[in-house]
């Protein structure tokens, strides 16, 4: 069978890592999240206790930080379970910092390439189709409004039990948004390859079906071309 790479890029709480999900369990695809890999780098930092505000401190860390993604969604920084930690609301509002720095970045594009060498692969962020893989055979640019984005994470995060208000969810994703794409290095922009798919008037199961009939045109498509 033919190996596939799906990028899915797109501002925070876009439901993102929710349909990538089934979606890698329906086609059989490995999931890669990327936003996991900033964040255990920043639960590092701040287990550290190092600003994340301090780019030369951060990037200093770099070679004492081993982070792998585990079948299960489980995310090890240094061999520990950080899966729930790297969701608490300290991680959250301190990420965009640790990602707008372009060392960590190109440290941890490294190991995303490399996963997605091995096998089919459903790769959500933000960069994925304008950078980690600009030649994926699906790009898809997921978004909503902020207001539907910030009802999700809060409902998510209630769900799993991290105690936040939906105040305080909606502020951290404006300005995660706002980090996000004005960063110098590879920021949150569409790939002008995508398809842009706004999902604010969407079910989960609607944003699924569409994306697998995207990616079952283009493995027709590929297989047609031979
Ligand atoms: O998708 P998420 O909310 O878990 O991502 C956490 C942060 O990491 C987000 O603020 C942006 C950043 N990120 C990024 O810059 N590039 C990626 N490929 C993935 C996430």
């Amino acid at each position: 069978m033919r190996k596939i790479t799906v990028a899915i890029d797109g501002p925070a709480a876009a439901g993102k890592s929710t349909v990538a999900k089934l979606i890698a369990e329906k086609k059989g695809y490995t999931y890669i999240d990327t936003g996991a890999m900033y964040r255990a780098f920043t639960w590092y930092c701040l287990k550290k206790g190092v600003d994340c505000q301090n780019e030369a401190a951060c990037v200093a860390l770099i070679p004492e930080v081993n982070i792998e993604l585990k079948p299960g969604h489980i995310v090890l920084c240094n061999g520990e379970d950080v899966s729930f930690a790297i969701r608490q609301t300290d991680v959250s509002g301190n990420v965009s910092y640790i990602a707008s720095y372009k060392d960590i970045r190109l440290a941890l594009v490294v190991l995303q390439r490399a996963m997605a060498e091995k096998d089919s692969v459903i790769m959500d962020g933000r960069d994925i189709g304008t950078y980690v893989l600009p030649n994926a055979d699906v790009k898809i640019y997921q978004i909503a409004s902020v207001e539907t984005r910030a009802v999700r994470r809060y409902e998510e995060n209630i769900a799993k039990g991290i105690p936040c208000t939906l105040e305080e969810i909606e502020e951290d994703v404006r300005r995660r948004d706002y980090i996000d794409s004005h960063r110098d290095f590879a920021p949150l922009k569409p790939a002008p390859d995508s398809i842009l798919l706004d999902t604010s008037y969407m079910s989960i199961q609607e944003v699924v079906d569409t994306i697998i009939m995207i990616i079952d045109r283009k493995i027709k498509e590929l297989e047609e071309r031979g």
